[in-house]
């Protein structure tokens, strides 16, 4: 692979950046913050900076307890970025002096009934053949570890792993990084993605007509990513909306209900309980295929406190303050796409689906690291955009009558 070319520089002009991120959710922050630390001319363009999922995700840092059969490949990147955490956070928060809400509280997920239970065996035993540290626990010591729990959990595994952080304040500290590093910011849509000769990416067109030129294109819109018009059909990323219903409401600070993340599968779905330390308590999640839907629903809500009702019976007590729905960008195989595309100058930070508050720690290094030397660290390699295959012929920009436009 060629290294990445820079910019066109013309002296006396303000020069085109080395890097354009389209997309300033913590993923495409955390890219160009590396990006400029590795001292790159990065610019980025979201109309609204620090938005996103982000903005409704609970914040679990979950590679253990949400482990799933097939995923091994995911789990390892997983690990890599809940390994970086402890020095990420602490590097965040010391360069802005931002709280983010880093806890490192543990997870404990736990089971009503035969069914639940059995799943979580199930759970237990794949986590031990991946060699993860868990452990089970009856229902009596899990109601000792958490003495607001349902005198009917039957039995948990405790998971001192797997902690939390709060997204809301996470995208604030990347942002407020992103400033100090000299991010230059482009407070609008994304509209169309420019190719030049020789088949390169070399910029966008926003929404207000301006024609922004990089070195290199990072697209980083999450669940919009694959609706950028201009992107050739073999590259457009494969990734579609999932939406996700969340609820937040207020524990008194004194009195916290909970001291760790709760979670269990009640009746199939999944359900969890984030405590943090300000005294909010998340619950999440719904899962729900309906495109670009976002509506809250009063089926989504009542199923997520039924379900955490029967959890931890006494969160009927407390003030619901918040309820809100936002999208995951799933991809086909529930993994993030990293990396060049098959069009040069065109690159991915993309498809985090159920993990993208997690893995954004390992997406900046591994961005940072593919922009400045145009080779993925072995760490990422299987991510690679190019997993699901290129048909060169396609390679062309498709029209914006092949599919719905959409600015990112
Ligand atoms: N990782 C939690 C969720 O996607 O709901």
């Amino acid at each position: 692979m060629s290294s990445p070319p820079l910019a066109s520089r013309t002296p006396g002009t303000s020069r085109a950046p080395d890097v354009l991120v389209v997309g300033g959710g913590v993923v495409g922050l955390v890219t160009a913050w590396r990006a400029a630390q590795r001292g790159l001319a990065t610019g980025l363009v979201d109309p609204q900076p620090g938005g996103g999922a982000a903005q409704v995700a609970a914040g679990m840092l979950a590679a253990v307890t949400e482990l799933h059969y097939g995923e091994g490949t995911l789990l390892a990147l997983n690990l890599a970025s809940a390994r970086r955490y402890p020095a990420f956070a602490a590097e965040l928060a010391d360069l802005t002096g931002h709280d983010l809400g880093y806890r490192r509280c543990g997870t404990l997920a736990v089971a009503l009934d035969a069914d639940d239970r059995a799943h979580l065996r199930e759970l237990h035993a794949l986590q031990q053949r991946s060699g993860l540290d868990s452990e089970w626990l009856s229902g009596r010591e899990c109601r000792r570890l958490e003495p607001m729990l349902a005198p009917g959990v039957r039995g948990g595994l405790r998971v001192d792993g797997d902690h939390q952080i709060d997204p809301r304040r996470l995208a604030g500290a990347l942002l407020a990084a992103c400033e100090h590093a000299g991010v230059v910011f482009h407070r609008t849509w994304a509209e169309r993605l420019t190719v030049g000769r020789g088949d390169r990416a070399t910029g966008v067109v926003t929404s207000d007509g301006t024609a922004l030129e990089a070195g290199q294109v990072v697209l980083a819109g999450g669940s919009l990513s694959g609706r950028l018009t201009g992107v050739p059909e073999a590259v457009l990323p494969p990734v579609r909306p999932v939406k996700g219903q969340v609820l937040r409401l207020t524990m008194p600070r004194t009195r916290p209900l909970l001291h760790r993340t709760v979670r269990a599968v009640v009746r199939g779905n999944s359900v969890y309980l984030v405590p943090r330390e300000s005294g909010e308590l998340v619950v999440g999640a719904t899962s729900e295929e309906l495109g670009w839907d976002t509506t809250v629903t009063a089926g989504g809500v009542y199923e997520l406190l039924r379900d955490a009702h029967e959890l931890v019976p006494g969160i009927t007590e407390l003030p619901l303050t918040e309820t809100r729905a936002g999208l995951r960008p799933g991809s086909p195989d529930n993994a993030p796409l990293l990396g060049p595309t098959a069009l040069d100058g065109l690159l991915l930070a993309t498809g985090h689906y159920r993990n993208g508050v997690l893995l954004t720690p390992v997406t900046g290094d591994v961005m940072a690291d593919v922009l400045t030397t145009g080779e993925l660290p072995e760490e990422a390699r299987a991510f690679t955009p190019r997993r699901f295959g290129t048909d060169p012929a396609l390679l062309r920009p498709s029209a914006p009558s092949e599919r719905t436009e959409q600015p990112v």
